[in-house]
């Protein structure tokens, strides 16, 4: 067993409903096979369990492992293309290098890159979007497994409109996607870390049949999870809207893909009716606004999804998102909400950090699993220990309270912050200060 000494902070109760966030002051929590078995103040602990290494993160902050529900590994070379809006951006910056991946040693190493950042930045948990390449997604998936994150993604599909090295159809898509869920998920995943998600890649890019095909798959691999694109961009939901002759949401719903499994990422542009959808199917959506800022797609209604009781988590939403990190996608988020006005909701740091973790999981139906450091969860968190000297250092010893130093954190922490990370007890990677990394 290993006891972790530190400052804990993390959000067991939502701050959307009127609670406040958890700070634990030189406490400790007692980790056994991975699982949290007891946690209290440090001296307490420490005294129960002389014999049980102690692994000391006092200093800075220990949090919830984050929880990134929409993320594409194909685009991580690929951040940072400004000055377009989405259906630009694709054709010139996304695809082309997303056609790279038919070559799947090409795919390895983008892989390895993807989940490095995920890791350097503090993300244990992820829903991806994978390729459209059979290869390239089992390449993610090996990965994923050599690293130890909890990695939920499937083969991305389209057969119109994109580029056409990109295209599948209705058979292969299913013929595909239910070979690497026999690889990926359930039974075929003794780890239990890797799951599948049937991955259409928007409705504008779908034939109707190939969306059926993903209907079909969805119900024939038991417990699959589902992602997609929704409302993100004005001339993108034009061109659905002229397609299909009826509102997005009803795209996907019409083949049986919502469901309390299902994770549409943006919803900038919702109609009350695809709302009440979302609502009544249980289906939660990734807010990314780092990407709806980079691409000018809009700002999130944040208080109409959670008056229709839609579950909200954050996405990264990289390439077109400007990092992995989901401090800077919490404040992002909240500056999302103060550009709005009267019409914002008010986001505390304690709101940020539960969308960012807490939430995240419940998206992915790992609330009983992770999200908090709640005794019977599997110790999955990060350590955010600036080095000395930095502004976020200075301004963490300073705080006058945990809600304060939260607020800082997710003001001004960048990766380099992220000391280490833990995916049920096991270190993923450990970064040392000013470069020079073990790994390497
Ligand atoms: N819609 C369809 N594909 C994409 C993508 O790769 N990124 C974003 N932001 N939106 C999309
Ligand atoms: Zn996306």
């Amino acid at each position: 067993m290993t006891v972790y000494r530190g400052t804990f902070v993390d959000t067991p109760l939502s701050p959307f409903k009127g609670h406040h966030l958890r700070a634990d002051q030189d406490a400790a929590v007692l980790v056994r096979d991975g699982v949290i078995a007891a946690r209290g103040p440090a001296d307490d602990l420490l005294r129960d369990h002389p014999a049980d290494e102690v692994v000391d993160l006092t200093g800075g902050l220990v949090l919830p492992g984050f929880v990134d529900t929409h993320v594409h590994f194909p685009q991580v070379r690929a951040i940072g293309g400004l000055g377009m809006p989405l259906l630009d951006w694709l054709e010139r910056c996304a695809l082309p290098e997303e056609a790279r991946l038919a070559d799947t040693t090409y795919a390895a190493g983008v892989a390895a890159d993807f989940l490095d950042g995920l890791a350097r930045a503090g993300t244990t948990t992820a829903l991806v979007f994978g390729s459209h390449f059979a290869g390239a997604v089992d390449a993610l998936f090996e990965e994923a497994t050599r690293v130890g994150l909890r990695i939920t993604s499937g083969l991305v599909l389209s057969d119109r409109i994109l580029r056409a090295d990109l295209f599948t159809d209705p058979d292969r898509a299913y013929a595909e996607g239910a070979e690497l869920a026999k690889r990926w998920h359930g039974a075929g995943n003794p780890a239990g870390r890797t799951r599948y998600a049937v991955t259409p890649r928007f409705s504008l890019s779908c034939t109707d049949p190939l969306l059926e095909s993903a209907g079909a798959l969805l119900r024939d691999v038991p417990d699959a999870w589902f992602t997609s694109h929704i409302n993100e961009n004005p001339e993108e939901i034009r061109g659905v809207r002229d397609l299909f002759g009826c509102d997005y949401a009803t795209t996907y719903d019409k083949h049986d893909l919502l469901g309390p499994r299902s994770v549409l990422a943006h919803d900038v542009h919702p109609t009350r009716g695809e709302l009440r959808l979302m609502s009544q199917r249980g289906v939660a959506v990734a807010h990314c606004p780092t990407s709806n800022a980079a691409l000018g797609s809009g700002l999130f209604s944040l208080g109409a999804h959670l008056a229709y009781g839609v579950r909200v988590a954050l996405g990264s939403d990289v390439g077109a998102g400007t990092g992995f990190s989901l401090f800077k996608e919490g404040l992002q988020a909240y500056f999302c909400q103060q550009l709005q006005g009267r019409d914002g909701h008010r986001l505390t740091a304690g709101h940020l950090l539960h969308l960012a973790t807490a939430a995240g999981a419940d998206a992915l139906g790992l609330a009983d699993v992770i999200g908090d450091f709640e005794v019977g969860k599997e110790y999955d968190a990060l350590w955010l220990r600036p080095e000395p000297g930095t502004t976020l250092d200075v301004a963490l010893r300073h705080a006058d309270s945990p809600d304060d130093a939260l607020a800082k954190a997710f003001a001004l922490a960048t990766p380099a912050d992220v000391r280490q990370t833990w995916v049920a007890g096991s270190p993923i990677r450990q970064q040392t200060s000013r470069g020079g990394d073990p790994d390497d």
